[in-house]
Parts: structure tokens; sequence; C-alpha cells
């Protein structure tokens, strides 16, 4: 099973894009089959226009549709997702996440708008069919602080966040325990006792 990250962020050297490679390296290390879509490398004429005969468009609707987990990670803009992600769910099916576990992450200048993860992005991966959508994660930036190197690093706080969420995926969606059959053992109606 396939999982498609998708960065919703129009900056080259973006901090949620940061959490996506946090929860990108923890699948991978489990083993899981990872792909990335990298929102901003589509042809921004053919998102704005939501031509889905454009190549970059079909094939990148095409990931979506392989993908049994999404994990979307966007930046907070204007207390709400970025516009460039919602471009891209706009020219999307309405069944686009039929069957599919979604994972949201996003970063913000500030705690203020965490909520923008309930109040603008759930309702709309709710509207295009996601089975389930796991608890999001939200960083400040100074949870994703940018080190000398150049690279950014992600507190101890949402790394346990995103070990969490990665867990819940493997383990409930991409690995689901097998069958274990019967619970109980079955008890003959003449060892039923009754209270009365
Ligand atoms: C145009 C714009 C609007 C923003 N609006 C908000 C906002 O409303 N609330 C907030 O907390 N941060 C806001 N920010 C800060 C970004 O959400 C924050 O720096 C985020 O981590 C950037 O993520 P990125 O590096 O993945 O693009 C805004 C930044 C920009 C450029």
């Amino acid at each position: 099973m396939t999982v498609l990250l998708i960065a919703g962020s129009p900056s080259e050297k973006s901090r949620s894009a940061a959490l996506l490679d946090g929860v990108q390296q923890r699948l991978r290390r489990r083993g899981a089959h990872v792909e990335r879509l990298q929102i901003r490398d589509l042809s921004p004429q053919a998102l704005i226009l939501a031509d889905l005969g454009h190549r970059s468009i079909a094939d990148a609707v095409q990931r979506l549709a392989n993908a049994a987990v999404v994990v979307v990670a966007t930046p907070v803009y204007k207390a709400a997702y970025s516009g460039v992600l919602k471009v891209f769910l706009d020219l999307l099916s309405q069944t686009a996440l039929a069957g599919k576990t979604v994972l949201p992450l996003a970063t913000g200048g500030s705690p203020n708008h965490m909520l923008a993860l309930d109040y603008a992005l759930r309702p709309v991966l709710q509207s295009l069919g996601a089975k389930q959508i796991l608890p999001g994660i939200y960083a400040t930036d100074a949870q994703v602080k940018l080190s000398s190197q150049g690279a950014y690093q992600i507190d101890e706080d949402i790394g346990a966040r995103l070990d969490e969420a990665v867990h819940t995926l493997i383990t409930e969606t991409l690995r689901p325990p097998p069958p274990t059959g019967r619970r109980f053992a079955p008890v003959p109606f003449s060892q039923v006792r009754c209270s009365v």
C-alpha cells in the first residue's frame, strides 16, 4: 500500500514540508512505500485553470488515486490552509479521498491559528470522502527551527506526535492486525446462568 505525502507550501524551503520529511523518515524506517507530491512543482497555469488534461495534473490525480493513505501538509495562510493546496483540492473529484486515511499537518507563525486544521482543512478532506481523518498535528515556527547548517529541525514534542501518528497509520491502516477469529470460546446453553 502506498502513502502519498502532499506538500502544500508554495515555498521551496518549507517548515510544513519539514513535518512531511519527519513523517516520511518514520514511515520508511517501518518499511512503508512512500511517495511525495509537491504541488508547487505542478504547472501553475494548469492548476489555476483546473486543466485535468495537463500531464502534471493527470499524473498527480492518478498518484492520489493509487494511495491508501494521504498525508497533507500546509502552512497556515491568513487563518486557513494555503491557496496552493486549495487549487489542487478544488480540481479533484468529489470522491477523490474515498476509502483513504488522511493525516493533516500544518505549521503556522503562532499557536493562534492551530484550529485552522480543524475548522478549515478537515471539512474539505471530509467533503472529498476521506474514510478516516486522524487528529491533525500543528507546529509553530518556533517548534521547527532552522539549524546553523540551514536545515529545519523538529522539536521533540512534535517528533513524539509524529511518532504516534505514524504508529497509528502503520498498525491501523497499512498493516492492520490479522483477524483473530472468535474472541471467546462458545458457552454451551446448559452452562448459561441467569441472575433471576
Ligand atoms: C502569506 C502568509 C500568510 C500567513 N498567515 C499566517 C496566519 O494567518 N497565521 C499564522 O499563524 N501564520 C501565518 N503565516 C506564517 C506561516 O504559516 C508559517 O511561517 C509557516 O510555518 C510557513 O510554512 P512553510 O514554510 O511550509 O511555507 C503566514 C505566512 C505567509 C507567507
